[in-house]
């Protein structure tokens, strides 16, 4: 059966990437990482890329702070379409997405934040949760739209707020669901 191609986009440390790829490797994911892009020269998940043997890019996003200038953005969709990227996965990525990606993989790019959204969108969602009092925090896939985080949710995971919990603790404990719930959906991806 042909494997589901991936493009895997990241900002920072990539270890959602690390838990995709690694499933990958595993054999329990029948999808193929194609190319992972990072919009941060020196972003951990370039190395991991390299450690997993993906092809890897660094794109230098232009003058804008929170988005891609739109040559780049076209040059993005070039690069992804070139690889045979089918699934675009948000692994940390730190810009939003504009007209020339959401116009090229419609219903094809999907993210992952470390809230139970609706509730908390936006940066460091797990200190909201904290702040808010919260008893259940967790994690959400869900697909691009052109809002912050507002795109239809594909499945969420919880993890208790335990007494005691501070910030470090709660992301960890989130970041660990997401390492399991992330793969788990581009399994379904998978099998459509
Ligand atoms: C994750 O917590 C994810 O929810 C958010 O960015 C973080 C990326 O972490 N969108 P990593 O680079 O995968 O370690």
């Amino acid at each position: 059966m042909k494997k589901l191609g991936l493009g895997i986009l990241g900002s920072g440390t990539g270890s959602n990437c690390r838990a995709i790829l690694e499933q990958i490797r595993a054999g329990n994911l029948d999808a193929e990482a194609r190319l992972v892009v990072a919009d941060v020269f020196d972003a951990g998940i370039l190395e991991i890329a390299r450690e997993f043997g993906v092809p890897n890019v660094y794109l230098p996003p232009g003058k804008f702070r929170t988005r891609l200038e739109p040559g780049v953005e076209m040059e993005l969709v070039r690069l992804l379409r070139e690889s045979d990227v089918e699934l675009v996965v948000l692994a940390g990525f730190m810009r939003v997405l504009k007209e020339p990606m959401l116009a090229a993989f419609p219903r094809r790019i999907i993210n992952i934040h470390p809230s139970l959204l609706p509730k908390f969108p936006g940066i460091e969602s797990w200190k909201q949760a904290l702040e808010a009092g919260e008893k259940m925090a967790g994690c959400s896939v869900h697909y691009v739209d052109a809002g912050i985080d507002s795109g239809e949710i594909i499945a969420q995971r919880t993890v208790p707020v335990l007494p005691g919990d501070t910030a470090e603790s709660l992301h960890a404990r989130i970041q660990a669901a997401e390492h399991a719930l992330y793969p788990e959906v581009i399994a379904q991806f998978c099998a459509a």
